[in-house]
């Protein structure tokens, strides 16, 4: 408990979950390395939640930290020509998911981005629902069918559940060789790549070995390998004219082989499908298993806010999926999962390199400068939110939700580069948050509360125990 606070103001009934507490002193160069190396969470100081604008040189060279929702707009939409990935997030990420979307720069970004835009459309989203629902509906099968009140590590049934969605939405499920073993891999790709190795940090050569990486790399290599068979199957299938099984509404795998650039016409190659693939499995599972993660926990602090999301759910058992995709049925369902995300954004932090010098609110920021937006302190900022610390998802109801600053909240980023995923990810979270709480009650049963760690998304360390009880 020492470094984690939690409050319970039972006046009020505010719920204050626990995060690091910020530091009050600056961090010399070991410090800096060991908190960014054991959770970079830690790095931040109470200074950036006080001030929108901190600049300053660090050892990851001269960096800006913007909270500040006008100087934000400035870099992720108005200059965005200025500002490109930073190495040190394409060091975490390129290795595995290669010239996906989510890594590639430049012409070759505008070219992707065009392409895939239309697999993502509220339509095609909308279809996509339909096929989210039994992968979820086993889920909660599998999670009511355990004996009563047993403790499980929730956040594994979370990335079971979005991985079993996007398995479904991606390939209508068909995995050679079978999802677990696929699911596996992955689960030990993530645990291995996602801490950030001190080399980055240094900005050594990538031709020195970074431990992380080369203990994921047989995970890279054998889901890569795997992604290459499914692709390979699904085209001879579709050359042979052969009916592919379950394949409608048509999945992502089927867009991906029909989607074309609507400037020139030209479709994507097998490499770049393949990496979108893995990259939509990188960019969608663990963040969308968090924050339903982080959202069940949440609900577990505060019994008033989740009987009304029971409420809801028990309202809407007859379409489920039409609610989800926006109907005001699910209203606090959907307050709760955007304020778990203001609390415990899946992805804490944004970075970008400046590629010419530039200003910000009087702020200059020199060629190669790092610029950070950290949803961590963005969403925290005491300038910005009431008691940014407290458990409020009324704040996100409608009504209150169109007062929040549009760049003050950024749990999917902004501005071109903005989350494809967005709608997708929604509708799964809010499909499964509510067919788990019309079946199942979660409480959890941890002996201290869980410690948010920072690995490439926002993850409770150890896991989240909870005790899982059938609600009829
Ligand atoms: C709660 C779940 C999710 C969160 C919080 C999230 C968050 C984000 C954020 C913050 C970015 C912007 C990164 C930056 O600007 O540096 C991003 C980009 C991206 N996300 Fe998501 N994401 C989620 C789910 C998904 C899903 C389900 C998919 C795909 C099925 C996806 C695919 C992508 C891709 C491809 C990009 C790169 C877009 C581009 O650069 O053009 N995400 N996501």
């Amino acid at each position: 408990m020492s470094t984690l606070v939690m409050r319970q103001d039972l006046m009020r009934r505010t719920v204050q979950p626990p995060v690091p507490v910020p530091a009050d002193h600056e961090f010399g160069r070991l410090e800096l390395l060991l908190r960014l190396r054991r959770n970079p969470l830690t790095i931040w100081r109470r200074q950036h939640f006080q001030d929108r604008i901190v600049a300053g040189k660090s050892l990851l060279g001269y960096g800006v930290v913007l909270s500040d929702p006008a100087a934000i707009r400035h870099v992720l939409v108005e200059n965005v020509a200025n500002y490109r990935k930073d190495d040190l997030q394409r060091a975490i990420l390129a290795p595995g998911l290669g010239e996906g979307l989510l890594t590639v720069e430049g012409e070759a970004w505008k070219r992707a981005r065009r392409t895939l835009a239309p697999l993502f459309t509220p339509r095609r989203v909308a279809a996509l629902a339909r096929k989210m629902l039994p992968p979820i509906e086993a889920q909660v099968a599998r999670m009511a069918g355990r004996r009563r009140g047993r403790i499980v590590d929730i956040s594994q049934d979370m990335t079971r559940l979005t991985y079993d969605v996007l398995a479904e939405t991606l390939f209508s499920n068909s995995i050679a060789g079978g999802a677990a073993a696929f699911g596996e891999a992955l689960t030990r790709y993530f645990e291995t790549q996602g801490r950030i190795d001190p080399l980055d940090v240094l900005g050594a050569p990538s031709w020195l070995p970074r431990i992380g990486r080369i203990r994921s790399r047989p995970a890279v290599a054998f889901f890569e390998n795997r992604v290459e068979s499914i692709i390979a199957d699904r085209q001879a299938l579709r050359r042979a004219g052969a009916p592919i099984e379950g394949d409608e509404p048509p999945d992502l795998l089927s867009a991906l082989l029909d989607a074309r650039d609507p400037e020139t016409g030209q479709g994507l190659s097998d490499a770049e499908i393949g990496a979108n693939i893995v990259t939509f499995i990188g960019a969608g599972h663990e963040t969308t298993a968090n924050a339903l993660t982080w959202t069940l926990y949440l609900l577990s602090l505060a019994p008033e806010i989740r009987e009304q999301v029971e409420a809801e759910a028990d309202a809407v058992a007859g379409d489920p999926a039409a609610a989800a995709l926006g109907g005001e049925g699910l209203a606090m369902t959907r307050a709760v999962i955007e304020e778990a995300m203001r609390l415990y954004p899946p992805v804490p932090s944004l970075s970008r390199a400046a590629i010419a010098d530039d200003e910000v609110g009087g702020v200059a920021i020199p060629k190669g400068a790092l610029v950070i937006v950290a949803p961590y302190v963005l969403h925290r900022h005491e300038t910005l939110w009431e008691e940014p610390a407290s458990f409020r998802p009324e704040r996100f109801l409608p009504g209150a939700r169109e007062r929040i600053d549009r760049y003050a909240y950024l749990p999917f980023g902004a501005g071109p580069r903005i989350c494809i995923g967005q709608q997708f990810a929604m509708v799964e979270a809010v499909l499964a948050l509510s067919l788990m709480v019309r079946a199942l009650r979660f409480d959890h049963a941890g002996d201290r509360p869980p410690r948010p760690i920072h690995q490439i998304t926002l993850r409770p360390d150890g896991g989240m125990p909870m005790k899982v009880t059938p609600r009829r």
